[in-house]
């Protein structure tokens, strides 16, 4: 059959792969520690279940309007207003079906055919295919490790060109957990309005910043950059909310208004007993985030001493999410029962396959020299997966 370009223009998922040979190993009957996912091991906080349930109760089960239902507007307003310094009116907020679908549908309304997207990697692996699918050309700028795997200003403004339109930024980052300074975001900022770009700001590990580390959000600094700037969250990451699918935009009207129609065409709304759960997320009670992030901070600790006590594994560590970024480059050249690892998926593979961890591959992140390992596990799967992972390496010849 020929299929469209349109689609077979994309890449499939790396990860999903892993994920898929993962799952079924564990369907065989093998003991797989599955470190490859990037969601929450906790359930959803008891009050925000009860908002669903009193939805359901009170029959809240149609449709609402396209972007979302007024109540879960204000609550997003409110939010950007307490959390971020961010002034939106409800005009300005559209409620998606995850923050996934909200980053596509503002890359899609912005990106004309033919327009380059400026992405940062290590990047979300989503970026560059969503970028396709409008049409658009990704460009790729590398965070160097001086850097904390982070772009510079410099960087950006020398990868602009006539043809560029917007920038997408992720911060705290998946996949590397780093954070952008107030400072490093300011000098982002100038670029980007000098350059009268867009930048779409992917903020959904927000409320996961460990130490002292303050999450900013880029379109807080003035008039210039709020009208340039397109705000993305979602509930998914804090609340451990990955099922309920509820993500939300915030920028100009215009662009708000687009992907309004767009949705409206595609999903409809997104789900009316989420819409309702999600109010009660933003406007309830933090302390079940900071009773997840205590946990993601002992297990980051562990993680990241066990990983640098090994020979030939570098990582550096990660100020938020839930992931830890290792450099295992200097294990590549290395073999086992004869077989080259030559890079990350081949490490990846490798892992899976002799130790039974899934992890993912840098190369899907654009960053080839690095794996992913997620922390969103139990501390006693951790420990098994680390001692799994250092035999792994000691036994590269
Ligand atoms: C950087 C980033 N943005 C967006 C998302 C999408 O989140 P959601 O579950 O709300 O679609 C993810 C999920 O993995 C993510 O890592």
């Amino acid at each position: 059959m020929f299929l469209s370009p349109n689609v077979t223009k994309i890449e499939p998922s790396i990860t999903l792969e892993i994920d898929a040979r993962a799952k079924a190993m564990k369907a065989k009957g093998i003991d797989v520690i599955s470190l490859s996912v990037g969601e929450p091991d906790f359930n959803t906080p008891r009050h925000i279940c009860d908002a669903a349930i009193q939805a359901i109760n009170d029959g809240f089960t149609h449709y609402t309007p396209a972007t979302g239902i007024p109540e879960l507007k204000k609550a997003v307003c409110d939010k950007f207003r307490r959390d971020n310094g961010l002034e939106y009116k409800p005009t300005q907020i559209s409620i998606n079906c995850g923050a996934k679908h909200s980053v596509f549908l503002a890359i899609y309304c912005l990106t004309c055919p033919g327009e380059e997207v400026i992405i940062p990697a290590p990047y979300w692996v989503s970026y560059p295919e969503m970028a396709k699918i409008a049409g658009g050309t990704p460009v790729i700028i590398e965070g160097s490790p001086e850097t904390d795997l982070k772009v510079t200003a410099d960087q950006v403004k020398n990868a602009i060109t006539p043809k560029t339109k917007l920038i997408i930024l992720n911060s705290p980052s998946n996949p590397t957990g780093m954070a952008y300074t107030e400072e490093e975001l300011r000098a982002l900022a100038e670029v980007i309005v000098d350059a009268g770009i867009y930048v779409i700001s992917d903020e959904i590990y927000e409320k996961l910043v460990y130490d002292n580390v303050k999450h900013v959000s880029i379109g807080s600094f003035d008039k210039e950059i709020f009208n340039r700037t397109i705000t993305i969250n979602g509930v998914s990451k804090a609340y451990a909310m990955t099922g309920w699918r509820i993500g939300y935009t915030a920028g100009p009207e215009e662009i708000i208004k687009a992907m309004g129609t767009l949705q409206s065409q595609e999903t409809s709304n997104p789900n009316s007993i989420a819409q309702k759960a999600s109010i009660a997320a933003l406007n309830g009670p933090e302390d079940s985030i900071a009773a997840m992030k205590e946990e993601y901070v002992k297990r980051r600790e562990y993680i990241v001493n066990r990983l640098n006590a090994i020979d030939n594994v570098k990582c550096i560590k990660p100020e938020g999410a839930f992931y830890a970024f290792p450099d295992v480059s200097a294990l590549y050249g290395k073999k086992y029962k004869g077989k080259v690892i030559n890079g990350s998926f081949a490490f990846c593979e490798y892992m899976l396959e002799s130790k039974n961890i899934a992890i993912v591959p840098g190369i899907g992140f654009g960053a080839d020299n690095f794996v992913r390992i997620s922390y969103a596990t139990s501390m006693k799967n951790i420990e098994t997966a680390m001692d799994r992972f250092e035999s792994g390496v000691q036994a590269l010849e």
